[in-house]
């Protein structure tokens, strides 16, 4: 600290406060021309997070300074806050302190509203990223209309014109959509049933399904995908490890599942798969074992190679069914 002496006339005393500690300044009879204060000036960074820009990055200011900065979203997202809770898009920053600001941004949100006539119901299957309330712009969703014993699907109207019963669309703004089911004329004055052998196995499956979402019946297990036990296989590589029934079952494309023995070849434990390039890796003793179609290794066969027991499955609406036979 440097102090010099003050006598007589008008000359006030400056305190400049730094960042650690207080200067303090005073005039001496001979020393009445205005005081030299130290600049203090401090690093203000402003940055934006995905989906956005900002008006200024900063940059290095003197204490006191204001500095006016925008948050600018980009195409389908917009503003949500900037890192310090503030959620106005434009605001002023009073420098007194270094700063860092990041402005974020998230996806707008569309609603999808879907309606049925006739009677039937509609399966929504997300393909890309998630829902909230609302579908995330860009989210692109599968839809499978599913009509009720005695009705067949005609059409999709309203934003997706179009008779197949299953199709895609993708959110970018509200859309409405109606799955239009008509009564089946094949059906006979008799209510004789013309479903074909597989609609009337699914429909008959269907109902006996409880909440655990399958039902086993003479070495076939009939999964039904919409349970909440399966929904993580709407997700492409995704695997469930179904305990109760002693199965793997992996989503591996779009179309496609495959079923597994859940028992590891090596010394049979069961719980402790992951999957990934292919292949299910047991994390009791690291080994790992392929899903194609050569030389299988079986249920605790102390095999450290080889590819794990396969089950045919079939898929019919959302319906898995397993073949153990
Ligand atoms: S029991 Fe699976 S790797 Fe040993």
């Amino acid at each position: 600290m440097k102090r010099k002496e003050f006598v007589g006339s008008v000359c006030p005393a400056v305190v400049v406060v730094m960042m650690s500690a207080p200067l303090i300044y005073s005039c001496s009879r001979e020393d009445n021309d205005p005081v030299e204060v130290p600049l203090i000036k401090y690093n203000v960074l402003i940055s934006a997070g995905e989906g956005g820009s900002v008006s200024t990055v900063g940059g290095e200011f003197n204490h006191g300074s204001e500095i006016s900065v925008t948050a600018v979203p980009q195409g389908e997202y917009i503003f949500k806050e900037w890192s310090d809770g503030n959620t106005s898009a434009t605001r002023t920053i009073n420098v007194s302190s270094n700063i860092t600001l990041t402005a974020n941004f998230e996806k707008k949100k569309y609603p999808l509203t879907l309606n049925i006539e006739g009677e039937g119901e509609v399966l929504e299957e997300i393909i890309n990223t998630g829902r909230t309330t609302d579908y995330d712009s860009g989210t692109t969703i599968k839809l499978t209309a599913i009509p009720v014993n005695g009705w067949i699907f005609q059409d999709w109207k309203g934003a997706i014109e179009s008779s197949e019963s299953t199709t895609q669309v993708t959110i970018s703004e509200p859309l409405e959509i109606t799955a239009n089911f008509i009564v089946d004329d094949t059906v006979g004055e008799n209510n004789e049933n013309p479903l074909s052998e597989e609609e009337s196995r699914y429909q008959e499956v269907k109902a006996l399904i409880e909440s655990d979402g399958y039902f086993y019946d003479n070495k076939l297990l009939y999964i039904d995908l919409s349970n909440e036990n399966y929904k993580s296989l709407e997700e492409i590589s995704a695997f469930v490890n179904d305990m109760e029934n002693g199965i793997l079952i992996l989503r591996r494309d779009q179309e496609n599942y495959m079923a597994f023995d859940n028992c590891c070849p090596h010394l049979g434990t069961r719980n402790q798969w992951t999957y990934s390039n292919n292949r299910f890796r047991c994390n009791n003793h690291g080994n790992s074992f392929g899903t194609g179609e050569g030389f299988t290794s079986f249920c605790s066969s102390n095999s450290t190679s080889g590819n794990l027991k396969q089950f045919h499955v079939h898929i019919y609406k959302d319906m898995l069914t397993v073949d153990f036979n």
